[in-house]
């Protein structure tokens, strides 16, 4: 298999390592950035003798390298700083993505892209519309980052393994984004018999802030230990033909009654990309607030420059 990473920040590089060391396929980092790719690839490649195993990584500015890519993960664009919203992104990344996409249908019409990219459902949605790709072979990484967070918090909330729990977002990977206490469980008992609405709210507000929270931390970047280790759960699902379900933001077409639109829903990964949305048995709330979470998408993403 050979994996194309395009964008070689922080995310991009430490997603590199994580498939590097799984061993997923033959990878090439990309980044216009000088030879910045290339110094990264060979600090990674110096890394085999000690960890004892081989693996494949070539570095380059170079996008004609994702010829035959299998699967292309786009991290490139700009990350927040302090202070703004993932949706204060959008002019700018898309018109970064675009050249992507563009380049991306042309040399390599067979790949499945994984977008990283922030505001990530419009991105999703932007790289989906401008290669024209069919919609199983787009999607974007996001909620399934989300699901970790909320599920780390609770683990520190009620001071349990985070091994035991399984915890559902869905909806934007933005500020709509939608955390599901009675699709979150822990050991089969649904979360929200665990907690009274106050401490649930509070949980919920702090999962949704938790990317601004620590890119305020940070002071100059975003995370990217957690979302490499997301990225690569995708990766994996894909390229193993896993068949696992998964959360990510995928292409709507009348699923939850909602159409033209990519959003953040649980799906079924395997070899095709997306092979299935799963569809949720949510409740007239739960819906209001999915379609809510779409129609802010829809809204932004009348600005794309399609
Ligand atoms: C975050 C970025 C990846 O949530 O959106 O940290």
């Amino acid at each position: 298999m050979k994996i194309s990473l395009v964008g070689a920040g922080n995310v991009g590089s430490l997603t590199a390592m994580r498939l590097a060391q799984e061993n997923l396929g033959q990878l090439v980092l990309i980044d216009i950035a000088g030879d910045m790719a290339c110094g990264k690839a060979y600090d990674l490649e110096d890394a085999q003798p000690i960890l004892k195993y081989a693996y494949n990584i070539k570095g380059t500015n170079d996008i004609k390298e994702i010829k035959d890519s299998d699967l292309i993960i786009i991290t490139a664009g700009l990350v927040r700083k302090p202070g703004m919203t993932r949706e204060d992104l959008l002019i700018k990344n898309a018109t970064i993505l675009k050249s992507i996409s563009l380049e991306i249908k042309e040399t390599a019409p067979q790949a499945i892209i994984i977008v990283v990219t922030n505001p990530l459902d419009l991105m999703t949605y932007f790289v989906l519309k401008a290669t024209g790709f069919n919609k199983n072979r787009v999607l974007g990484m996001g909620i399934n980052l989300d699901a970790a967070r909320f599920a780390n918090l609770i683990s520190k909330e009620l001071n349990i393994p985070v091994t035991d729990i399984e915890a559902s977002v869905i909806g934007t990977h933005g500020e709509t984004m939608i955390p599901l206490p009675r699709f979150t469980n822990i050991k089969g008992v649904a979360l929200d018999e665990f907690l009274d609405d106050k401490k649930m709210e509070n949980l919920i507000n702090k999962t949704k802030a938790r990317g601004a929270q620590i890119v305020s931390l940070l002071g100059n970047g975003s995370a990217y230990f957690a979302p490499s280790a997301a990225i690569t759960a995708v990766a994996r699902a894909i390229l193993k033909d896993e068949k696992r379900a998964l959360g990510a933001s995928a292409y709507l077409d009348g699923e939850y009654g909602l159409k033209d639109v990519t959003i953040g829903v649980p799906c079924r990964l395997g070899k095709e990309g997306v092979e299935k949305i799963i569809e949720l048995d949510l409740t007239a709330s739960e819906k209001k607030d999915l379609a809510n979470s779409a129609e802010t998408i829809r809204n932004l993403a009348k600005q794309l420059p399609l």
